[in-house]
């Protein structure tokens, strides 16, 4: 779409994609490539400037992630962040060294204002570091602008080349002015513009759709969650009934969720386009019987959710495009190769192979997940389905441990209604990042009025976290859990026991299978 670009060069730094995010949040544009990515590439590209991120790296290890100097001879500004600003003073003959003292967390630095990219800056700043190398002595031709009592060199910069370098992480919020730092890098050095905007985005989006698809005929598999709600109503707003969403409802859903999702995106809801549920319920219920495996469990759904979707498919016959709900974490590729597969994760919409069409549209496939919200609410969709809560392909299936009953979807659902319930009315909602009721396996005894019951165990999950990657079990207060507690015990049959579950991730996972 030709907007102003900055380029993240990503050198295994934790915080690749939360460095794009943050310009991103500035109204620039922002791509993440490793740091294989050709100069003729960048070349290519011409972007406003590009980013060094940091890494778990040593500039002297001779497997250490490199660029080559040229990068720094385009004229185009870069910023070297930790590892990166390393890289930059190790490419120009400065020195890198192993600092005597390393320096992690919040971290008080000294700094130059009169910097441009530290213009408005206070002097003092608290930035976060974490490094055990720095930079001994900044390159020819740099002036040093940020120190700390144990980093001589905590920022450097060489103002006529457009070179910026800084030992600590603007990009993470306890770095407080880092946002600051990254606004001043794009605007005063980049000189960016700021031409990133969601309401432009869905303005443009449409017209390359409609463009696109013409009169062709799309077909989209619709899930009730974020993407793929978002992409419908970008795909309806620019081609209307060219469109048709089939929404598979596998029983695994949420209390209430397939209604909801009707409410909308149905024949009495807000939006022109062919609507078509499909209520599977029993055929997964029956597919699942006796199994207990968690990878079995997956795989099973994943597969029937593809030979009902394909059925649908073939009674609407050859479509033209096939739209899929692909978000801009999905397409980053790490700069030192993908990790080991955990859990092998369905999204509605891995379908291609069964599906008689030509072509795939990905309409959000440049978005992170908090863009794809704003989209959402650009093109009027419910607030309650814009903030709706990640929800794993598998749905419930990966929160009941062990055999999936119908009985038992029951139980989790009215569980899971009451929680989400109680934390919505005691406004915490919005800052946890995931919470939910899961079913274990277990069943103990308990006592009812005068009588012995032999029920389940319900248990309560709440965790924060800005990636999903890693997160800690958030601290609910006492009075929500208990009322939640006492709810749950007298309102869901077959339940006698509340649990918390106060586990990070690592070492358990967010979901339970
Ligand atoms: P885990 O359990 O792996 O979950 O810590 C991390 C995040 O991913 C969601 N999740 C899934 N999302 N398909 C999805 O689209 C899946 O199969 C799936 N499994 C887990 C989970 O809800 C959490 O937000």
């Amino acid at each position: 779409m030709n907007n102003e670009t900055v380029i993240v060069l990503d050198f295994g730094g934790q915080y690749n994609q939360l460095i794009a995010r943050r310009v991103r949040e500035c109204n620039v544009y922002c791509e993440v490539h490793p740091y294989t990515l050709s100069l003729e590439k960048i070349k290519e590209m011409n972007p406003k400037g590009i980013i060094f991120t940091g890494g778990p790296n040593s500039v002297y290890d001779e497997a250490s992630p490199r660029y080559e100097r040229a990068i720094l001879e385009l004229g185009i500004p870069v910023l070297g962040i930790c590892y990166g600003s390393q890289l930059m003073a190790y490419l120009l003959d400065g020195e890198v060294a192993t600092a005597p003292v390393s320096e992690y967390g919040k971290t008080e630095v000294a700094v130059d204002a009169s910097s441009k990219l530290f213009d408005g800056v206070a002097e003092s700043t608290i930035c976060w570091m974490s490094h055990t190398d720095y930079i001994a002595k900044a390159p020819e031709g740099f002036k040093i602008t940020a120190t700390t009592p144990v980093c001589p060199v905590a920022a450097m910069e060489n103002e006529e080349a457009k070179l910026y370098a800084v030992q600590f992480h603007p990009e993470v919020l306890h770095t407080q002015e880092g946002s600051k730092m990254l606004h001043n890098f794009l605007y005063n050095v980049c000189e960016c513009t700021g031409d990133w905007k969601m309401d432009s985005f869905v303005e443009k989006s449409i017209e390359a759709i409609r463009e696109k698809v013409g009169d062709g005929k799309v077909l989209c598999a619709l899930s009730g969650g974020v993407d793929s709600s978002v992409a419908a109503v970008l795909l309806s707003k620019a081609v209307g009934k060219q469109l048709t969403c089939v929404f598979v409802d596998h029983g695994l859903l949420r209390k209430n969720e397939g209604d909801e999702v009707e409410a909308v995106f149905g024949p009495n809801g807000n939006y022109d386009l062919n609507f078509i549920r499909v209520n599977a319920q029993e055929r997964f219920y029956n597919k699942l019987a006796g199994k207990t495996e968690p990878e079995e469990k997956r795989k099973i759904i994943g597969e029937e959710f593809i030979r009902v979707f394909e059925e649908e498919a073939k009674k609407i016959g050859a479509v033209d495009f096939l739209v899929q709900g692909t978000i801009y974490p999905d397409v980053i590729e790490s700069g030192l190769g993908k990790s080991a597969v955990i859990k092998s994760h369905h999204n509605v919409g891995g379908l291609p192979d069964y599906v008689d069409f030509k072509e795939i549209i990905e309409p959000l496939r440049d978005l992170f997940k908090d863009e794809v919200r704003k989209a959402g609410l650009e093109l009027g969709i419910p607030e309650y389905l814009v903030y709706r809560q990640p929800f794993p392909g598998p749905g419930l299936a990966v929160r009941i441990i062990g055999e999936v009953t119908a009985e038992k979807v029951k139980i989790v659902q009215d569980a899971d209604a009451i929680y989400r319930e109680e934390i919505e009315k005691a406004g915490l909602a919005r800052n946890i990042g995931q919470y939910f009721a899961a079913l274990t396996n277990m069943r103990s005894v308990g006592v009812m009025g005068d009588f012995r019951t032999y029920d389940y165990a319900i248990a309560l999950r709440a965790v924060m976290t800005s990636d999903f990657m890693t997160a800690e079990a958030a601290e609910i207060p006492w009075e929500v859990l208990s009322k939640v507690t006492t709810r749950i015990v007298n309102e869901v049959k077959h339940v006698n026991r509340v649990l918390y579950d106060c586990t990070g991730k690592p070492p358990a996972t967010i979901e339970f299978e």
